[in-house]
């Protein structure tokens, strides 16, 4: 049967019908929203390359915080900008660094009302930038999990909710998980950065944390780009060694990965639409060349539609207030 008898049009004919026809809608309380806390910053630090953001200093995550779950996204992560860094990355595990804090004072103020999730890796403590240990110019695999495992531990025992090891290395979600567990946080979750790709989309990000590594590149942790059957393996070695969530890193050149993520695993899966995503609509949007709202909604529900049940995404705080004007 086809035309005449089929007309698609049919239900595309008003508001309402389009409407109640619709399948797929973001929805804030599917949002997590990023925060940068800077240990050195006496004011909020603009961030030139992701504008509308701002580097915080400990005092005003609260208030962003505040201003979040009042747009109803209930989620943030939450990344450290050190004011000492060193080989080991040894703030980042430190009992009074300053994701440690952020995240008391946070669960102070917002207690359960609030999901806190932090970033696990090195790369924002560490003087060379890379996300782990480094020898002779290697990034050591096995020497990292123990560091990862004790700033797991820390963000934990200072009231995370879930850690996202986002370093890439092999056996981090297994290592974390053990350390978790026998520390006695048998019920703070991870969400896995599984499936990350070594991008140019995070140029921004490592402006605002000051994490570019200092020679080479990421790519011999993170993945190649032109690999999907990796991503794969990457996934279920991950939902094997306990992730409570799966992330697929960046999300919209990675839409099929997403997919995939959601049709082969029973899990949850995150999309992390990175900062370079958020940059490249801020920048067309101030040039007048896009549509700037209809373009976050037209993109981050294309990020869901692709499977992703959670996003992390810069626009978080912005979305609530445009989605009844759809
Ligand atoms: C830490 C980390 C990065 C991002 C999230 N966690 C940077 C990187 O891997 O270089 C990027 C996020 C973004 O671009 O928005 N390793």
């Amino acid at each position: 049967m086809g035309f005449p008898t089929v007309r698609m049009r049919r239900l595309r004919r008003t508001p309402a019908l389009r409407d109640m026809t619709t399948t797929v809608r973001v929805h804030p309380s599917n949002l997590v929203y990023p925060i940068f806390v800077d240990e050195n910053a006496k004011a909020p630090v603009p961030i030139k390359s992701l504008p509308g953001y701002s580097r915080l200093p400990l005092d005003y995550v609260t208030d962003d915080a505040r201003k979040t779950l009042e747009q109803g996204v209930k989620a943030v992560l939450l990344f450290g900008i050190p004011s000492k860094r060193d080989e080991t990355g040894s703030s980042a595990f430190a009992d009074n660094g300053i994701v440690q804090n952020a995240i008391r004072k946070l669960k102070n103020e917002f207690d359960d009302e609030l999901v806190v999730i932090t970033d696990v890796c090195l790369c924002e403590y560490t003087s060379h930038g890379h996300c782990g240990i480094v020898k002779d110019k290697e990034i050591l695999n096995d020497s990292t999990l123990e560091f990862l495992q004790k700033m797991a531990v820390s963000h934990a025992e200072a009231g995370a909710d879930i850690v996202a090891p986002s370093s890439m290395m092999d056996g981090q979600v297994r290592f974390i998980r053990d350390a978790l567990d026998d520390s006695g946080f048998s019920q703070v979750g991870i969400m896995a950065y599984s499936a990350k790709y070594a991008s140019c989309f995070y140029g921004p990000f490592r402006e605002a944390a000051e994490s570019k590594p200092s020679f080479g590149d990421r790519k011999c942790y993170q993945m190649g780009y032109g690999n999907s059957d990796e991503a794969l393996r990457e996934m279920e070695l991950d939902a094997n060694e306990g992730a409570d969530i799966l992330m697929v890193k960046p999300a919209l050149p990675y839409l099929d990965i997403i997919q995939l993520a959601k049709s082969n695993f029973g899990l949850p899966v995150a999309a992390y639409n990175v900062s370079g995503e958020y940059a490249m609509v801020k920048a067309a949007a101030q040039m007048g060349w896009i549509d700037e709202k209809a373009a976050i909604l037209e993109m981050l529900t294309g990020i869901k539609r692709a499977g992703a049940d959670i996003i992390i995404t810069y626009f978080a705080k912005d979305v609530e207030s445009w989605l009844n004007q759809l």
